[in-house]
């Protein structure tokens, strides 16, 4: 690849997960699982994090000021409208970060221009200019992006976007702001500003892509054809609405089809799979099956013909492999006689590189779950490493359940509960175990939550498999999502509960974010 490289061109890949990604429906992190997501993305290998905004609410700030102070590499990317305050707030978030970036924006379409700024063409270009010539004070790396590009005037698009190259940005960014726009008509609009911009330095051309009409990645790979040099996405495509461009998508195709796309990026594509799965998990946005890439059929062969030309030849039906994106394809199991070490390795063929406190939490809940269950699959060991590694500090914590159900007897759950370093017991009954653990645990938290939805699977085959149990709770106007896995279906549903408690109290205290107009 080394020597490969030096004849490719270099795509950027700005990753707006914790941005962007954070703003679909449910999808909030708090501060810790912002950090846990940028670590993962910093060893996938992205080159800029937008880590939020930090103008928007304390929560966002904050969160953004603690992923700066815990990646290296990346560039941390702050999000700020052209108000001298909102910039002002940005740079404090991003500032301690080792390669720090501001990145404003203002709408440029008729449209928005009239309705929602009710600003007039000067103005918004006075504001741009203003605006990224505060940022490039502050810091190097400025982008400015012009929020709904793809309905916006070309000419007028022209003129902001080299205001903003006089004013010192060194990116500007194309946003398809409403998924609105296609591949041959995008391809004419970057096309069309790059043959108009008037840098004097070398600037990137990047694009950001929504996915309303689902064409999120193919506008985007149309646009690195036009000149585009840096793609905004998110893992899994999470995002506003139908969500954003999907990183793994447009990485995987400039890695399969270098033939028509010469370019590398600098993802390590073996990492995306764990990144899909930590995502999926802190959101509790479930990856759909057949989703490219990273869905769970996305290398399944289920129909008889093409069962047999995969085994005859992998590449009669598989254009690229699981293990490249870090999907494991081993048939190794391990069991109760598997050591740490076996683990371990497992662990890292599986993408997941722990540290020794991280590795023996995981060891631990290994061992427990193998003397239950004879053997123990790459998905448990995912599982645990979910639960063990990457769950919040809780305020609750279930530390004990006893259940009683049958054909004759009431239902009944004793439960004990940690509350804030207490230790509160109580017993309930029920119209079902499940619904007798969930009465009393929501009545010792004191909770007036409804249930919104609850599902159970099987992580993996066999009747003694860990069951993994999601659930929605809503409280007033918050609604919070949790996970729970266990060989014993009844206690994987209490965890879950309790996961979703505990990211209601975070979604408690989070004061709400401001209407800033995105
Ligand atoms: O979709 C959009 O226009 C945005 C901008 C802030 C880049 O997210
Ligand atoms: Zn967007």
């Amino acid at each position: 690849m080394g020597e490969m490289k030096q004849l490719l061109e270099k795509i950027v890949i700005f990753d707006t997960t914790l941005r962007d990604g954070e703003q679909s429906p449910g999808a909030s992190m708090n501060t810790h699982e912002k950090v846990l997501v940028a670590k993962q993305l910093e060893s996938l290998g992205v080159d800029k994090i937008e880590a939020g905004f930090p103008a928007s609410s304390p929560g966002d700030f904050d969160a953004v000021r603690a992923v700066s102070q815990s990646v290296s590499t990346p560039i941390v990317v702050g999000l700020c409208r052209t108000r001298p305050e909102d910039i002002a707030r940005a740079w404090d978030a991003v500032k301690e970060a080792k390669n720090p970036g501001l990145h404003t924006f203002i709408a440029t379409s008729d449209i928005h221009m009239k309705y929602k700024l009710k600003m007039t063409r000067e103005q918004v270009l006075k504001a741009v200019e203003e605006a990224v010539g505060n940022c490039s004070k502050l810091c190097k790396s400025v982008e400015f992006s012009a929020e709904d590009a793809t309905r916006s005037d070309r000419d007028f698009l022209v003129d902001v976007f080299n205001t903003a190259l006089n004013a010192g940005a060194d990116t500007i960014n194309i946003p398809d702001t409403v998924g609105y726009t296609t591949p041959q008509e995008f391809y004419d609009l970057v096309q069309y500003i790059r043959d108009r911009l008037h840098p004097t330095e070398d600037i990137t051309i990047s694009v950001h892509c929504h996915n309303d009409l689902g064409l999120a990645t193919a506008n985007s790979l149309s646009a690195i054809l036009a000149g585009a040099r840096q793609v905004e996405c998110t893992i899994n495509g999470i995002g506003e609405r139908a969500g954003n461009t999907s990183l793994e998508e447009v990485v995987m195709t400039l890695n399969v089809r270098k033939d028509r796309y010469p370019f590398y990026t600098d993802i390590d594509t073996t990492q995306i799979y764990p990144a899909s799965k930590l995502v999926s998990h802190i959101t509790g946005i479930a990856v759909q099956p057949n989703k490219a890439i990273v869905g769970a059929n996305a290398f399944a062969h289920e129909a008889g013909i093409h069962q047999d030309g995969y085994l005859k030849e992998r590449t009669t039906y598989e254009i690229m492999t699981p293990e490249s994106v870090g999907v494991g394809r081993s048939s190794l199991v391990l069991g109760k006689h598997s050591g740490k070490h076996a683990l371990r390795n497992r662990l890292e063929a599986l993408g997941y590189r722990l540290s020794d406190e991280e590795l023996n939490k995981v060891f631990n809940r290994f061992k427990e779950i193998s003397d239950k269950k004879k053997e123990v699959y790459d998905a448990d060991i995912e599982a645990i490493v979910l639960e063990e590694v990457y769950r919040l500090p809780d305020k609750y914590s279930l530390k004990y359940l006893n259940v009683t159900s049958g054909t004759v007897s009431v239902p009944t759950a004793t439960v004990r509960l940690e509350i804030e370093g207490e230790v509160v017991q109580a017993a309930g009954f029920g119209n079902g175990p499940v619904d007798a653990v969930y009465k009393t645990i929501i009545g010792m938290a004191g909770y007036h939550a409804k249930l919104l939805n609850f599902s159970v699977s099987s992580i993996t085959g066999g009747t003694d498999a860990q069951g993994e149990v999601t659930v929605e709770l809503q409280e007033g106007k918050l609604v919070s999502i949790g996970h729970g896995s266990d060989p014993d279906i009844i206690v994987a549903s209490a965890k879950a509960l309790v996961n979703a408690m505990n990211r209601l109290e975070f979604l408690k205290a989070r004061k709400p974010r401001k209407n800033t107009g995105l």
